[in-house]
């Protein structure tokens, strides 16, 4: 399938300025030559326009969230670039941006799957649930709340982005990852029944084993009536290998840890559609978090270091 890589520039979900510049570094790190390198057919469609971020503090006439309404024209531009690509038979790889723009690139993909009839499976790799709700949220940071506005729970602007809710059912989404989940998000992760692999089990069970439990809904699926999105926060990754993101939890997967994770992505077969964000370039050394991004991104579509066991 041909790749349409789709920058989104902005940071009206985060708390600090810095990830709009993210499709940028990851074009500095040469991401579309890196997939064209493997074969990839890739087109940089380029950047996505919306609304400045003026820092806009709480309102409680929006949801007691920051920057709202900037963040609902930015999802629902979003929602239509990526629907666009999937309806003309491309895969998207969005490049963020923060992880509010999530809502907009998965609604999108809940709406082409129920299209085509495809069954549709997200893996969510992040430190954080970004599972509050306006109610819950600390920050008031729309990209804290996605996975809430997903699974319906939220502000209708952002929970009926496909035309229903919920986008997403519990069985569909699978976080691994975390280790920064705030009190109230704990009790929404229970009560909706998320399917989460934490930073201990993937101590306790090792990288390789938590990715064969993590895809194990969809052994034996059709590739053809199956859909595998990922949403990639860089802050999944431990700090001192990816300092160039905006909210850091140490103790994350190592670099060894995070390769194996995309093979095993890439060896489904199953992948239809990407988010990559939090980048922040501001806070990066020298672009080395988008370099290792853009070598991971090569694992996540087939890179590998020798000829590769046909029969699988
Ligand atoms: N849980 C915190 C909040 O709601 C942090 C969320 C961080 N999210 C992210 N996509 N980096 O504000
Ligand atoms: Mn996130
Ligand atoms: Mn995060
Ligand atoms: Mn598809």
């Amino acid at each position: 399938t041909p790749i349409s890589l789709i920058g989104v520039p902005t940071d009206i979900g985060a708390g600090r300025l810095g990830a709009a510049m993210g499709p940028d570094a990851l074009r500095v790190a040469q991401l579309g030559p890196a997939l064209s390198e493997l074969g990839c057919d890739v087109h940089d469609l380029g950047n996505l326009a919306g609304p400045a971020n003026q820092r806009k503090p709480r309102d409680p006439a929006h949801g007691d969230l920051r920057n709202f309404g900037e963040a609902v024209v930015w999802n629902q531009a979003v929602h239509d670039a990526v629907h666009g690509q999937l309806a003309a038979g491309r895969m998207p790889l969005m490049l963020g941006g923060d992880h509010s723009l999530a809502v907009g690139s998965i609604s999108a993909v809940a709406r082409h799957c129920r299209d085509t009839g495809k069954r549709l499976y997200v893996l969510w790799l992040d430190a954080h649930a970004d599972f509050n709700t306006p109610d819950t949220s600390p920050s008031g940071n729309v990209h804290g709340i996605p996975v809430a506005c997903l699974s319906g729970l939220g502000p209708r602007e952002l929970t009926h982005l496909a035309g229903f809710a919920p986008a997403l059912g519990p069985q569909s989404l699978c976080q691994i990852g975390l280790r920064s989940v705030d009190a109230q998000e704990k009790h929404l992760i229970k009560t909706h029944n998320i399917d989460v692999f934490d930073m201990r089990a993937i101590d306790e069970l090792g990288m390789r084993e938590t990715m064969l439990r993590a895809l194990a809904p969809l052994a034996g699926c059709d590739p053809s009536q199956t859909h595998l999105h990922l949403s990639f926060d860089v802050d999944f990754l431990d700090p001192e290998i990816a300092p160039g993101t905006g909210t850091t939890v140490r103790g994350g997967p190592n670099y060894r840890e995070a390769q194996l994770c995309m093979e095993m992505i890439a060896d489904t077969g199953l992948l239809g559609s990407v988010d990559i964000v939090e980048l922040n370039p501001a806070l990066d050394l020298r672009n080395q978090t988008a370099e290792l991004v853009v070598d991971l991104v090569q694992s996540l579509f087939g890179k590998s270091t020798l000829v590769k066991d046909l029969r699988r």
